[in-house]
């Protein structure tokens, strides 16, 4: 991926951290934001320790102009703008739907619906242009399956789903193409944090969560991290441009989707 530039959002913890890892070890100029500026420093100082070109903005998803801003920096600095990874993600609240906080519930879909579209709009401004990039949006099981308990990010991950289709439908003939990115259940990020409430809080839901990941963990269900990222990797450096649109899990063949798509 060398002369490539990479946006991950949040990428200075968790999944997105790996991500931006893997990125840069690709070859890639990886920029990364979030809001919690010393995470950021942190994970940038590390990767750039590493040989690789990290470089860490503060920036929540949500707010228009920082992410114009964070567009506007990447352009100062690298010229061009190859792939948005819309990763940054707010896990939300769990319980009975029906006495969930709503504003809980709400700012999840701000974080997870609205933050991906401000930052496709800011992304799109410079990829149109150029006539070429690619969105990879971060879906999750819990926005194909049902999810009951979990209804903020079940629901927020499937209008995900359907931003990403329609997105890619909408730009299928201006050489930027958009993914929903499934990289199954993983060792990291919020479901590591959310084993850790099994047997450790008091609230009944997030025992509940922690217990049925752990659960899924030992029964064999969890992607190993090297396949998530590996995954994602081929799909910022182009191999499935053909299948723009598609949901794409990490353990898919991607060869045999590539040959068996419809056209
Ligand atoms: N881990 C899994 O098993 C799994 C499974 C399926 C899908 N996924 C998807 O993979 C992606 C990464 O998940 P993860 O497990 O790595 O989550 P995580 O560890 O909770 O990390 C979330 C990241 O998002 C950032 N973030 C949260 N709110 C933000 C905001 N308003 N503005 C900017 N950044 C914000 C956080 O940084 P700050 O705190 O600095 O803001 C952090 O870097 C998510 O989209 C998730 O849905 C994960």
């Amino acid at each position: 991926m060398r002369d490539s530039t990479v946006l991950v959002t949040g990428g200075g913890k968790g999944l997105g951290r790996a991500f931006t890892e893997a990125l840069g070890q690709a070859g890639a100029r990886v920029f990364i934001t979030g809001r919690d500026a010393s995470a950021l420093e942190e994970t940038a100082e590390t990767l750039n320790g590493d040989g690789i070109l990290v470089e860490a903005i503060r920036a929540d998803v949500v707010d228009r102009d920082a992410m114009k801003d964070v567009v506007a920096r990447i352009m100062k600095v690298s010229g061009r703008l190859d792939v948005l990874v819309n990763n940054a993600v707010d896990p939300g609240p769990v319980g009975p739907t029906a006495d969930i906080d709503f504003g809980a519930w709400w700012r999840t879909q701000e974080v997870n619906v609205a933050g991906p579209l401000i930052g496709a709009q800011a992304a799109l401004a410079v990829m149109l242009p150029a006539g070429r990039g690619r969105i990879i949006n971060l879906v999750s099981p819990a926005g194909i399956k049902r999810w009951p308990y979990a209804t903020a990010y079940s629901v927020s991950k499937a209008a995900l789903l359907k931003l990403s289709e329609n997105l890619a439908t909408e730009l299928r003939s201006t050489g930027v193409t958009v993914f929903s990115y499934n990289p199954g259940i993983v060792d990291a990020g919020l479901t590591r944090a959310g084993m850790r409430f099994a047997g450790n809080t008091d609230d009944p839901w997030l025992d509940r969560i922690g217990r049925w990941a752990i659960d899924a963990r030992d029964s064999g269900a969890f992607v190993p991290l090297e396949t998530a990222v590996a995954c994602l990797v081929r799909l910022a450096r182009g191999d499935a441009d053909v299948l723009t649109g598609h949901v794409i899990h990490a353990e898919d063949d991607l060869d045999a989707r590539i040959s068996d798509r419809e056209v």
